[in-house]
C-alpha cells in the first residue's frame, strides 16, 4: 500500500482538502492538543480498516472517536450518564476521553469489537476546523506505527506513516505533548481509569467527588486494551536509572551509569532533567536532550517524545534517564506510565547494571 502523502498547513485549503479526503473514506493526520491523531471517517467501516493497515496496529485495539462537541454524543454513545455530564462539562474541549456504551452506528472495527467507545472532544484548533469541515466523527488513534513514540510534531507522523496515508495537516509541535486519560464509565462499577494522560486523575475524582478514581480490574485485558507493556519505544535501548519515587538516589545511578558506559566507549543519550544541568555540562562527550524540571511535569510532557525521537536518530549506543517527576500524582503519573513503557525492562541501580 503505498501512496502518496500530501503535507499542508492548517490554513483553509489545507482544511477543506483534509476534510474532503476524510469524507471520501481515506486517512489524514492532525495535530490534537495531546498528540498528533491518524483520522478517518468513524462511520465508515472500509475507512477506519485503514488506520489499522496503516500503523500495522492490531486489531484487537479500538480506536478514540473525535467529536466537535459534546452535543454530537448521541450519534456515537447510548446513554450519557450524571458523571460523564459532570466531567465533560468541565473537561471538554480537552485531553479526556471517556469509554461509554456504543450505539449501533459505530462500526465494530472502531472498538475492536466492544458494545463500547472512547469519545474524546479534542480542544486544538486545527482538530476542531477538520472535525467541523468534515462534519463526521472522526476515529484516531496516535498518527505512529505500532509500538513506537507517539508524534508531537507532523516531521515524527512522516518518520513513521509517509507514503502509508493520504495527507498530514502540520500544525507545528503539539501543547501537552502525552495522550489523553482514560476513564471508562460504561459499566455499573465505579470510574475507572484506563490510562494516566494528559488531565491529572486527581482533578477528575474531585469533579465526580470521590476520594479517587479506581483503577482497571488486574488481569482484565478487555477492560484496558492497548495498554501493551512495550510501547513508546525507541530504537535505541533505553534504560531507566535508579529507584522510582527517589530522585536523588536515581540521580546518583544515572550519572555513575552515564560515566562507565562513557569510559567503555560507549556514545550516551541523556534525557535530561534541567535540574541536571550542571552535571550534563561537566560531560560534555554527552547527547542530551533537555526537557523541563522534576517539580515541573507539564513542560517535561510537551518535550517528552520529541526528545525521544531526536535522540533516536543521533546514532547513540544507549539512552538513559531517571525518573521524570514525582510518579504518584498529576502528570507525573502519565510520565512514569510513558517512560516505564519506552525503557527496557529493569531497572539500574541498587547493585544492578544492565548492559
Ligand atoms: O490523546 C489521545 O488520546 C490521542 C489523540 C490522537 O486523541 N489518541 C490516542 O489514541 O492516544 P490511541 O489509539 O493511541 O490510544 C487509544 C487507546 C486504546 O489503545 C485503548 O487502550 C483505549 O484507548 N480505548 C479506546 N476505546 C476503548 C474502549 N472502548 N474501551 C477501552 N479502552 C478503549
Ligand atoms: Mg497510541
Amino acid at each position: 500500500m503505498t501512496r502518496r502523502t500530501l503535507v499542508f498547513p492548517p490554513d483553509a485549503q489545507g482544511i477543506a482538502r483534509a476534510a474532503a479526503i476524510i469524507r471520501a473514506g481515506g486517512l489524514v493526520a492532525f495535530p490534537t492538543e495531546t498528540v498528533y491523531g491518524l483520522g478517518a471517517h468513524a462511520l465508515d467501516a472500509r475507512a477506519v480498516q485503514g488506520i489499522f493497515e496503516a500503523k500495522g496496529r492490531p486489531a484487537d485495539d479500538p480506536l478514540i472517536v473525535h467529536l466537535l462537541s459534546a452535543d454530537n454524543l448521541p450519534l456515537v454513545v447510548r446513554t450519557v450518564g450524571p458523571a460523564a455530564q459532570a466531567l465533560t462539562r468541565r473537561f471538554w474541549p480537552g485531553p479526556l476521553t471517556l469509554v461509554l456504551p456504543r450505539t449501533d452506528a459505530v462500526p465494530p472495527a472502531v472498538t475492536a469489537g466492544l458494545d463500547t467507545v472512547g469519545v474524546r472532544v479534542p480542544a486544538h484548533p486545527v482538530a476542531r476546523a477538520l472535525l467541523e469541515a468534515a462534519g463526521v466523527p472522526i476515529a484516531a488513534p496516535s498518527a505512529n506505527l505500532f509500538t513506537r513514540t507517539s508524534p508531537t510534531r507532523a516531521e515524527h507522523v512522516l518518520e513513521d506513516l509517509d507514503g502509508r496515508i493520504d495527507l498530514v495537516l502540520d500544525g507545528g509541535l503539539t501543547s501537552v505533548g502525552v495522550e489523553s486519560t482514560i476513564v471508562d464509565l460504561s459499566g455499573a462499577g465505579p470510574p475507572r481509569l484506563l490510562r494516566p494522560g494528559g488531565i491529572a486523575a486527581e482533578a477528575l475524582a474531585e469533579a465526580l467527588g470521590i476520594a479517587e478514581l479506581a483503577l482497571p480490574t488486574p488481569g482484565n485485558r478487555k477492560a484496558a486494551p492497548g495498554a501493551y507493556p512495550v510501547h513508546y519505544a525507541p530504537r535505541t535501548r533505553l534504560h531507566l536509572a535508579g529507584p522510582s519515587g527517589e530522585p536523588g538516589r536515581a540521580r546518583q545511578v544515572l550519572w555513575a551509569e552515564a560515566d562507565r558506559r562513557a569510559a567503555r566507549g560507549e556514545r550516551v543519550g541523556v534525557l535530561l532533567l534541567v535540574d541536571d544541568r550542571d552535571a550534563a555540562a561537566a560531560r560534555p562527550a554527552l547527547v542530551t536532550a533537555r526537557l523541563g524540571a522534576y517539580a515541573d511535569p507539564a513542560t517535561t510532557a510537551a518535550r517528552l517524545f520529541d526528545a525521544l525521537r531526536w535522540l533516536d536518530r543521533q546514532g547513540l549506543d544507549v539512552l538513559l534517564a531517571r525518573e521524570l517527576a514525582d510518579p504518584g500524582s498529576g502528570m507525573g503519573r502519565a510520565l512514569a506510565d510513558r517512560l516505564g513503557r519506552a525503557a527496557a525492562q529493569g531497572r539500574l541501580g541498587a547493585g544492578r547494571s544492565l548492559d
